[in-house]
């Protein structure tokens, strides 16, 4: 199932650690730690492979690809050996990233993006094309009439106004060319009631929201432990440094609240109550894309005896969510090959604010997450053997 990603921000660290990393799969450079869908649980011929996957992408900077890549090996996040091994295979993919859209009115971007997709998923005959957002987090939209429903917004966006922020116009045109949406970031994507419709009149699946990769996956973790143990959360903060492309965007205070209400949520719909606390993220430059958070919890137990707990996690950001991306990709693929329509709550595991789903329990999503890759693998000829 030759399968295209085509990737919104595709020069960012996300984006360039997901495409060095395909390709280094793809060439047996590297192996797939990291890569759930290689787990026994979930791998099986209904995914693309790793070979299937051809890459593309819009972005509004030009640095070129092999510089980023070569940039991200200097700060440790990916093996310097394999940007020198993929020279070729990196600047093809460079051949099929396009600048962002431009165009008087939204339609006539939304129009442009279209091309681009249709151009990309004819040029190499795939099969499909899952858009996947892994662009700067976005503040939170002003309402605007044309959110309400398809007809309106097709409607407003013919006119002068910014009727949908970058990552729901794109979402739009991915819709419009046919492509399965996952949402990797905090923005809004497809969560507005007018492209929720277009999905549905469209039987287009979609995932998000905002990839579950560091402190908020721990606490997926803690959270439901205290809960199942009847102990009682008082309190939980967590300070989050982190450097890089995604630290200088969450600088700025609106796409900060975006990221901090996404990383608080897990807590209230787990406990069932939301304990004293708040996140807070800082960016810290000299940190790069390496992140350190650090949580702190008190909590009382039988008669109420007061304790804490206390944890500290380092991640490389970008390399704990360039396996997640590929792992959308082939699952978003297949679920759209097996006739999935709307937002894919099975794949809930992967989100820190997940669609479809109240579900925030990392043992509970996994759950989920296997019986529906299993029902996706029993649905196809198990003989023709294309796992990666
Ligand atoms: N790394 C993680 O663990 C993780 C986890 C969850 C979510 N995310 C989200 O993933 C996203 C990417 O993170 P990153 O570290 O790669 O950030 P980054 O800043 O390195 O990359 C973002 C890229 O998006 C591009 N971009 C900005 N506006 C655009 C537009 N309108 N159209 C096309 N491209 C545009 C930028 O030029 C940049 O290349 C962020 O929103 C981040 O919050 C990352």
């Amino acid at each position: 199932m030759r399968t295209g990603v085509w990737l919104v921000g595709a020069r960012g660290s996300v984006a360039t650690t997901s495409i060095v990393g395909g390709l280094a799969l793809r060439a047996g450079l590297a192996g797939p730690t990291g890569c759930v869908t290689e787990l026994p649980e979930l791998r099986g011929p209904a995914l693309p492979s790793f070979a299937d996957l051809v890459f593309g992408g819009h972005d509004v900077a030009t640095t070129p690809l092999c510089k980023r890549a070569e940039a991200l090996a200097d700060s440790g996040v990916i093996p310097g050996r394999l940007v020198t091994a993929l020279p070729d295979e990196l600047a093809a993919v460079e051949q099929e990233l396009r600048p962002a859209p431009v165009g008087s009115t939204q339609a006539d971007r939304a129009a442009a993006v279209v091309r681009d997709l249709t151009a990309f998923r004819d040029r190499h005959g795939l099969d499909r094309v899952v858009v996947v957002n892994v662009s700067a987090t976005e503040p939170a939209p002003a309402p605007h009439p044309g959110h309400a429903d398809p007809d309106a917004l097709r409607a407003a966006l013919t006119g002068p106004d910014e009727v949908l922020p970058p990552s729901s116009l794109y979402g739009y045109a991915a819709l419009l060319a046919g492509c399965p949406y996952v949402d990797f970031t905090p923005s809004t994507g497809l969560r507005l009631p007018a492209l929720a419709a277009l999905a549905e009149q469209l039987r287009l699946p979609y995932a998000g929201h905002d990839g579950k990769t560091g402190e908020t996956l721990v606490k997926s973790v803690l959270a439901p432990m205290f809960a199942m143990r009847n102990l009682a959360v008082r309190s939980w903060s967590g300070v989050n440094l982190l450097g890089g492309g995604d630290g200088a965007t969450l600088a700025d205070p609106a796409a900060n609240a975006a990221k901090v209400q996404s990383k608080q949520r897990v807590l209230g719909e787990t406990l069932g109550y939301v304990p004293q606390g708040g996140t807070r993220i800082e960016y810290v430059e000299e940190l790069g894309d390496f992140k350190t958070a650090w949580d702190l919890i008190t909590f009382a137990g039988f008669l109420g005896t007061g304790m804490r707990m206390e944890f500290t996690w380092h991640g490389c950001d970008s390399a704990l969510a360039a396996p997640l991306v590929l792992d959308l990709a082939r699952l978003t693929a297949a679920a759209h090959a097996a006739g999935h329509v709307g937002p894919l709550a099975e794949l809930g595991f992967f989100f820190k604010d997940p669609l479809g789903t109240p579900t925030h329990s990392l043992a509970e999503q996994w759950a989920r997450l296997a019986d529906f890759t299993r029902g996706l693998h029993e649905g196809v000829d198990g003989s023709d053997d294309n796992v990666g």
